[in-house]
């Protein structure tokens, strides 16, 4: 792979900054927010040399120069990728839908993984540990493993069977924590905060911003397989928004670097039963969390969500970046849609019987794409995902 020069200007470039107030800390040190508690964003130049790009293997990797990974020794990777964006139906409409079911481990998490783990690599890190509704949990334990890293992955105790199967297949240790996913959360946080040593690195996918600008390659090849275009809207899944938050720091700096005019309106869906951010956005509040990301008083409470939805990958009741999914779907022009525990089952089971085998959590996204299209000019470019394999959750698939 070439670009020596350019992988010397990342080196130099790379930097931690504070969303709270702008301090800069290198991306060497092992941390997952700043010394205020405040969540970190990642400062670094991308760019898109397109006929460099074109020569390179068809994966992820291909937009060398867009990622912040400055050895490509560090790498970790299963050569994945560049998923086929079909022409799908869905309830009459088509639509382009990207196989994201397709990665290693079998969701769009492996594109975070590979680049965190990359980075966890380049750093030296020995031993992590990470929390997950399953499916991140998986890409880490699969990328650790091909890394030689250690790792342990917390997970709501009632997660999907085979997700934990496959954690454990990967050589992780698996710790099942009794409530919520964010009482998940809490214990992994409190473990790190007892070891934050080189030994037990908090790689967490939620707040480290290397993970978004691994799924961030979502549009990059979106864009790419466009004929270097962007679509007018894409239709994407809100849980703790890191596809959501990826996508929209992909396309503003495909849009700075001059490759694309403007950033696809982003419509980003919740299960109707856990919409903390949908509901937030439809009382029109700016945001959900003071600075610290404590959760605000008038901000849709947790409590309000007893009931489990069937989508578990966006079960979650206090995204940890909600105010900028917030922030990144207004920015775009998009807005929340909720869906109903029927409509996840009917586009479940219709696009089983157009032979795609999805989660639940998957189709949630699916079944809000006709609402979308409804408001859209009719010949406008829409695009969305399966984002996870159904035989993850064999036991929900539609009969
Ligand atoms: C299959 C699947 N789809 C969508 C999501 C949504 O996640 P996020 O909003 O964090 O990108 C998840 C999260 O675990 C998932 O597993």
């Amino acid at each position: 792979m070439s670009g020596g020069d350019i992988r010397t200007r990342h080196d130099e470039r790379i930097h931690y900054v504070s969303r709270s107030n702008g301090r800069r800390y290198p991306v060497t040190d092992y941390r997952f927010v700043g010394d205020d508690g405040g969540l970190l964003d990642l400062e670094f130049d991308a760019a898109f040399p397109r006929e460099l790009i074109a020569s390179r293997p068809p994966g992820m990797w291909r937009y060398r120069e867009a990622l912040p990974v400055p050895k490509d020794e560090a790498i970790v990777s299963f050569g994945e990728g560049f998923t086929p964006l079909l022409p799908v139906e869905v309830a009459g409409t088509s639509v382009l839908v990207k196989q994201e079911q397709l990665f290693p481990s079998g969701s769009y998490k492996d594109r975070g993984a590979s680049v965190l783990i990359s980075h966890a690599r380049s750093i030296g890190v020995a031993r992590l540990v990470e929390d997950s509704s399953g499916n991140a949990g998986s890409a880490i334990a699969a990328y650790c493993a091909r890394a030689g890293i250690a790792c342990e992955i917390y997970v709501p105790e009632d997660t999907s069977p085979g997700k934990l199967a496959q954690i454990r297949s990967y050589g992780a240790s698996l710790r099942l924590v009794p409530g919520s996913r964010e009482d998940t959360a809490a214990a992994v946080r409190a473990e790190a905060a007892r070891d934050a040593s080189v030994s037990a690195w908090y790689a967490s996918h939620s707040y480290n911003p290397f993970f978004f600008h691994g799924t961030k390659t979502f549009a990059f090849e979106i864009c790419e397989q466009l004929g270097w275009q962007a679509p007018v809207a894409v239709v994407l899944p809100a849980g703790n928004g890191t596809l959501l938050l990826g996508v929209a720091i992909g396309f503003t700096e495909l849009q700075r670097a001059g490759v694309i005019g403007s950033v696809p309106a982003i419509y980003a869906v919740q299960a109707g039963r856990c919409a903390p951010l949908a509901r937030a956005y439809a009382a029109g509040l700016p945001a959900v969390t003071d600075a610290s990301g404590v959760w605000l008083a008038d901000a849709p409470q947790p409590a309000a969500w007893s009931e489990a939805t069937s989508a578990e990958g966006i079960a979650i009741a206090t995204p940890v970046r909600g105010n900028q999914i917030l922030e990144a779907v207004r920015l775009s022009g998009g807005s929340f849609i909720t869906v109903d525990e029927s409509e996840i089952r009917d586009a479940h089971r219709a696009m089983g019987r157009c032979g795609f085998c999805i989660e639940p959590t998957s189709a949630a996204t699916i079944a809000a794409v006709p609402r979308v299209c409804a408001r859209l000019p009719k010949e406008a470019l829409v695009v969305t995902l399966f984002s996870g394999h159904g035989l993850k959750a064999p036991e929900k698939l539609p009969g």
